[in-house]
């Protein structure tokens, strides 16, 4: 499996036999290794008796994402046979479409492969043949820019080029398109998660944003000059501590009806988070780099609502900063006045995306009067300690928004668990000397750190998703090994697809 992938569609004719040569033939079989009549055909009698033989001398049992890879027979036009287990009877009604899709394009070894989607009691849907290309794309992604040598691999080979050959080949072009730019939205934030910080400062993040206008999102830069303006004490205390000025971007995709309320996604943006005065321990403080996972997955989110044109108005907005120790940064027992006029005494300064948050939504709550809000970051350490890596805590004022957003989870595999949010935490945060405190003590951390975000929400229906375990130093799975995952892209783009926009 080589980086980078191109993928099309073809009729199931052309996996038929001919001359020997040109790539992977990739066939599936469950449990009973029976194959379908189009696997069969591209096989021919020959290649089905050796895939039968080499099953038995192989234990190759037709176990769900197991796979058998063979030399080509004479007469079958392939250098290599790959035959994918796909499991029992039951497994078969529940395949995960991009997951099938990860697990294969990484078992293809040719520069080309032809996929035949076809076993026996199912016919794959254009749509399914797109989720399938989309995991297919998304394994392949790799974060080599920085490799001086390239594996050799990589180099000799360029890219894989797989054909999917399905029955209904006719429309899957369109829905192979949808995962195209899906792909890349995914891609484009799990980019923007890998670079270093000296790389991706704000300015620059907010260069690469701004980037989207060539999809026709509107961008609107504030730089420090206009957050003063407005009042942004919050934000600005944050960045006071670093050489490189802070921006916020606003990304606003107007794909439905004119004058209709958006939908708000909102991003936290720490391009490294030291801690600031409050400094982390060293031991691996490199991984604060990812600390922009939340504004990384609106950018890539808005790339792929633009790119596909969807019928829905979105605003995106992310708050850029870097959280630095410095003679000019803010300090513990600092009073900041946050944009919504509340007081925050800073008890922590490693307790800054609260901070950057708490403006951005104020500033957008304001001025562009969404019907929902959700807000994406890596805020707390104490959301991994409860929830691990696998799943992102969710908080909600409104259980219809919560309950859509945990069915996008479950549709697209980035599973959401909702927590509480009760008075006690709000409490927590109260301040002696201020209208509050931007810490809750040492328990319930993710909790307060919720709470904390809500006292800026005004009315709007709003979630919090707190993705400090999901976004970065992600445990491998089949549709990826990147350290930065790109989580949320496809949450949000299923969430206004079942949801949010006109039919
Ligand atoms: N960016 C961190 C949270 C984080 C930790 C993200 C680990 C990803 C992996 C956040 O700014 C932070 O430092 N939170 C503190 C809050 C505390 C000082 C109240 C934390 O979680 O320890
Ligand atoms: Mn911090
Ligand atoms: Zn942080």
């Amino acid at each position: 499996m080589a980086d980078g992938i191109e993928i099309g569609f073809g009729p199931m004719e052309q996996g038929g036999q001919g001359p020997g040569g040109s790539g992977d033939l990739v066939v599936f079989v469950g449990d009973d290794l029976a194959l379908g009549s189009a696997a069969r055909t591209a096989l021919g009698s020959a290649g089905a008796d050796l895939v039968a033989k080499a099953a038995a001398s192989e234990k190759f049992k037709g176990r769900s994402l197991s796979a058998l890879s063979l030399p080509a027979p004479a007469g079958i036009h392939a250098d290599r046979l790959v035959v994918v287990g796909l499991g029992s009877e039951k497994d078969r009604t529940k395949i995960d479409w991009p997951v099938l899709g990860g697990f294969t394009a990484s078992k293809v070894s040719s520069r080309s492969a032809r996929v035949v989607l076809d076993w026996p009691g199912t016919t794959v849907s254009a749509a399914q043949a797109g989720e399938f290309a989309l995991g297919a794309r998304l394994r392949t992604y790799t974060f080599d820019r920085y490799k001086t040598k390239k594996k050799p691999d990589a180099e000799e080979k360029g890219g894989t080029a797989l054909t999917l050959l399905l029955a209904e080949h006719g429309t899957a072009s369109r829905e192979g398109e949808a995962a195209r730019t899906l792909s890349e939205g995914v891609i484009l934030a799990r980019d923007l998660v890998n670079e270093p910080p000296n790389v991706l400062f704000p300015e620059e993040f907010a260069k690469r944003a701004s980037e989207l206008s060539k999809l026709g999102v509107e961008i609107e830069v504030l730089e420090p000059a206009r957050m003063r303006e407005l009042g942004m004490g919050a934000l600005l205390a944050v960045a006071q501590g670093s050489v490189r000025e802070p921006r916020v971007v606003i990304m606003r995709w107007n794909g439905g009806p004119a004058g209709e309320a958006p939908i708000a996604f909102i991003g936290k943006g720490v391009v490294f988070d030291s801690g600031g005065v409050s400094i982390k321990p060293g031991g691996g403080m490199e991984d604060m780099k990812g600390d922009m996972g939340g504004a990384a997955a609106v950018v890539g989110a808005l790339h792929a609502l633009a790119s596909r044109k969807a019928r829905c108005n979105v605003v995106g907005a992310i708050g850029i900063v870097e959280n630095m120790p410095d003679g000019g940064s803010y300090r513990p027992s600092d009073i900041i006045t946050s944009m919504s006029g509340q007081t925050i005494e800073v008890i922590n300064t490693d307790a800054e995306g609260r901070l950057v948050l708490a403006d951005v939504i104020t500033h957008i709550v304001r001025s562009a009067k969404p019907k929902a809000m959700i807000d994406l970051a890596t805020l707390t350490g104490a959301i991994i300690v409860a929830l691990g890596q696998d799943i992102a805590g969710m908080f909600s004022n409104d259980d219809a928004l919560a309950a859509n957003i945990n069915a996008a989870g479950e549709a697209t595999g980035e599973k959401v668990w909702r927590m509480p949010l009760i008075p006690a935490y709000d409490k927590a945060i109260d301040s002696k000397f201020a209208d509050m405190k931007n810490t809750g003590g040492r328990h319930g951390g993710a909790a307060t750190a919720a709470s904390f975000i809500k006292r800026y929400v005004e009315e709007v229906p709003w979630a919090h998703l707190d993705i400090a375990g999901v976004a970065m130093s992600s445990n491998a799975s089949e549709i990826n090994r990147s350290w930065g995952a790109g989580w949320g892209v496809r949450l949000l783009d299923r969430l206004v697809r079942d949801h949010y926009e006109a039919r």
